[in-house]
């Protein structure tokens, strides 16, 4: 829960208004009371996403997405609760001040250790450039110059022995340089520094802490080209992006991050100002960048090698990146040469600028790459197999890019537009009904009746106190797999003893302060207010038939379970028989009663 006041929440929530903060983002269009937009959370085609200036919520009527304000920034730019909070509170000129870090880490002082030790090997490393004249020429000749030596905090290991003798002087134990990785045994038991005679780059967690390096070789050798510290206690490779931290405050003001294989791509693109570029450190792809790269929520580029195992890497990432609605673009590729940093060298910065600054899109990379194949030119399945997947991927376009792409592919493909059009829309309609076509009829009608039930009794509390206030008298429990409308009730009444009058935006900065990922709840949320669009409001008759009803089939619910266990203890066939019949049969009503369909 964060630690900001609720009032302090509707503060900042009432400081701007919906349709406004929504306009920004989407194309919103007036009609009758309600404004509407193509919903950005499923792939819409017409506006379903309602906002209601009047109740300060937005509700899709097709995916069941729903909130306020806050909840809008935070899904759209896929940011922490608490980041779209200060984000409103911004447009809204609301002062709002966080103590961040209030909770800081403790470490455990056997892992700090390793930290301490890593950075004073960095500083140690950095000093130690200046003293080997090879090292200056190798650094000069790739115009690492001081501004980027500072800023990647690039050093160098001048041999075996001399780190290994400075970190001793430090009283660092001889156990945790092997621990830290930079350190190993020799067979006759000395140590050895593991990067002993290369170029240091420091790697950084993302919270800006040394905790691996990976060292170059400087002269021509058969040595391995990098040599990167093993995996140890506080080093992952797979969780780890290279200059992510330095880059961070780049990448947000941007909201750009470009994405490159080497160190030396991001140093390249660095030294053509740009500073919002990281580096896998190879072509490997994990969930766990991806879920960094998810978390950013800002555009991504893609910056990877022109080589075939680039190329490659640069289809998987955009691929799983577009399935998680990042944005996508793609450097394309570096021509002649490899990488940012070999263009840079052959073509000066401002090429690479150019090149770097006008991205192309997937699917004008996979056109490329399609001409680029000798396999297309006459092989008709091959050509067939890629008609239909570019069809695929264009169903999810607007009729303008789809007309754009389709002019590019006849030329490519050798098949009429017509024929690739109708693709398209066969797999347009496809791809529509994957949703179940709802609108707020059918929606009613879809609920089971004890769904339709407990959402009745939630909406009838939200909309008045009075049945609150009614269904605290009675005592009424959901079982327990009823587990979201009981959540959503246990809110409901918490809020209502704290508060007593709230609207349905309230409600949503309620829930989403108490527990900022409690998505479903919010689904459950939005859909009640959703079915209930254009039901009754509240009458005492109804809301105690309810009550009434959720109480036959909790009595019901109870029988059941207390003849199962009686079931379990007696012995007698024939009463077991009799038994099992009685609880056929109580099934029986209970699933008339949880399934019939009346109203
Ligand atoms: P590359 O082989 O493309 O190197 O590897 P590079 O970036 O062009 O490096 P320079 O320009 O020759 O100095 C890309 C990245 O893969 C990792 C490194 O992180 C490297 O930057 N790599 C490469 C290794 O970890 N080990 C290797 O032996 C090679
Ligand atoms: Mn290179």
């Amino acid at each position: 829960m964060s630690n900001i006041s609720i009032d302090k929440i509707n503060e900042i929530r009432n400081s701007v208004d919906i349709v406004d903060v929504i306009s920004r983002y989407l194309n919103v269009v007036k009609k009758g009371k309600n404004y509407f937009a193509i919903c950005p959370f499923h792939n819409d085609t017409n506006p379903s996403l309602s906002i209601s200036r009047e109740k300060q919520i937005y509700k899709c009527f097709v995916c069941g997405e729903g909130g306020n304000v806050i909840t809008f920034i935070q899904k759209y730019k896929k940011i922490p609760y608490i980041d779209a909070l200060k984000e409103i509170a911004l447009i809204g000129g609301v002062t709002l001040n966080i103590q961040e870090n209030v909770k800081r880490e403790i470490i455990d002082p056997k892992i700090q250790v390793l930290y301490d030790l890593l950075e004073d090997a960095t500083k140690y490393y950095q000093t130690a450039l200046s003293s080997s004249q090879s090292a200056i020429n190798y650094v000069t000749q790739r115009e690492l110059h001081s501004d980027i030596l500072h800023e990647f905090r690039i050093g160098y290991s001048l041999d075996d022995e001399k780190m290994i003798k400075y970190l001793k002087s430090k009283k660092y134990s001889e156990e945790d340089m092997i621990r830290s990785g930079l350190v190993i045994e020799t067979e006759n038991g000395t140590l050895k520094d593991r990067f002993a005679n290369r170029l240091i780059f420091p790697i950084q967690d993302i919270q800006g802490r040394v905790v691996a390096f990976s060292g170059r070789v400087i002269e021509k050798s058969t040595l391995a080209k990098y040599l990167n510290s093993p995996e140890t206690e506080i080093f992952i490779k797979g969780n780890t992006l290279y200059h992510y931290h330095s880059a961070l405050n780049s990448i947000k003001k941007s909201k750009k991050v470009y994405i490159c294989e080497g160190f030396m791509d991001v140093i390249a693109l660095f030294k053509a100002n740009i500073s919002n570029a990281i580096a896998l450190m190879g072509t490997a792809f994990t969930k766990e960048h991806l879920k960094i790269l998810k978390f950013l929520g800002v555009n991504v580029v893609l910056s990877l090698d022109s080589d075939n195992a680039g190329r490659l890497a640069t289809k998987k990432l955009a691929t799983e990146l577009e399935k998680e609605n990042i944005n996508v673009q793609i450097v394309s590729d570096y021509d002649e040469v490899k990488d940012a940093d070999e263009y840079y060298n052959r073509y000066g910065m401002s090429q690479l600028l150019l090149k770097v600054q006008n991205p192309i899109t997937f699917f004008e990379f996979n056109v490329n790459e399609m001409k680029k194949s000798s396999l297309l030119q006459d092989n008709l399945e091959e050509r067939k197999k890629f008609a239909h997947n570019m069809c695929r991927y264009l169903a999810k376009k607007d009729d303008l890019e789809i007309d754009f792409y389709l002019n590019k592919m006849v030329e490519d493909l050798k098949f009429p537009k017509t024929t690739l059009l109708k693709l398209v829309k066969k797999e347009k309609e496809k791809q529509n009904s994957n949703y179940i076509p709802t609108n707020f009829t059918m929606n009613q009608r879809l609920l089971k009746r004890n769904e339709k039930i407990k959402s009745d009794v939630v909406f009838q509390m939200i909309q008045s106190s009075e049945a609150i206030e009614e269904f605290q008298k009675e005592e009424v429990y959901f079982s327990m797999q009823d587990d979201c409308y009981k959540t959503l009730i246990m809110y409901i009444l918490d809020y209502y003893l704290e508060n007593k009058n709230f609207t349905e935006a309230d409600l949503y900065s309620y829930i989403s302060n108490i527990n900022p990922n409690d998505d479903e709840i919010i689904k459950t949320l939005t859909e009640v207010l959703n079915t209930h669009e254009m039901a009754p409001i509240y009458t005492k008759e109804y809301f105690k038939d309810l009550i009434y009803e959720i109480k036959e089939i909790m009595t019901l619910e109870q029988k059941i379970d207390f003849l199962k266990e009686k079931l379990e203890y007696i012995a007698d066939p024939k009463e077991k028989g009799n038994i099992t019949n009685e609880i056929i049969l109580l099934n029986q009503q209970l699933k008339q009663k949880k399934f019939k369909t009346k109203e």
